[in-house]
């Protein structure tokens, strides 16, 4: 099974940007511990991080045909892109939406996900483990209606 893992805008600078909420680890790390996590569960991932959001679009377009999952967070574009929630739609690639922080318990313009409504799950404000849950949800259903 092959599984896409889209980070949006800012992630690259994990382990810099407020690491009271984002944490004190690096995405070179977060790619290492979702590489493990995919080895353990005989998947085979993909990564694609990027800070503009039509680079985003595209590589969900991308995906189409080739990618079993897709595992997103979308960052800040989660609160403002309609691009990314038709991308994820035209696919139809069954995706799950991660965020390291508890988005529910912050800002009120960080309440809604468009992204969010094409995915088939949320996890958010579990850190790292959030993408593990995503990795596992996605094989759990793989080849499921
Ligand atoms: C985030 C939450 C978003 O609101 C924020 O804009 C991010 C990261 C998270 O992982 O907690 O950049 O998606």
């Amino acid at each position: 099974m092959k599984i896409l893992v889209i980070n949006g805008p800012n992630l690259n600078m994990l382990g810099i940007r407020e690491p009271g909420i984002y944490g004190d680890k690096s995405y070179a790390a977060l790619v290492d511990f979702v590489r493990q996590v995919c080895a353990g569960l005989g998947a085979e991932p993909e990564f694609f991080q990027s800070n503009h959001e039509g680079a985003i679009v595209d590589a969900i377009q991308g995906a189409y045909g080739r990618i079993d999952g897709i595992v997103i967070n979308p960052a800040a574009y989660t609160h403002t892109s309609v691009a990314i929630l038709d991308a994820l739609k035209a696919v139809s690639i069954p995706a799950v939406e991660v965020h390291l922080s508890d988005v529910s318990a912050r800002e009120p313009f960080r309440q809604i996900s468009y992204a969010g409504m094409a995915c088939q799950a949320t996890f958010a404000g579990y850190g790292f483990d959030g993408y593990r849950m995503a990795v596992e949800y996605l094989v759990e259903h793989h080849g499921r209606a």
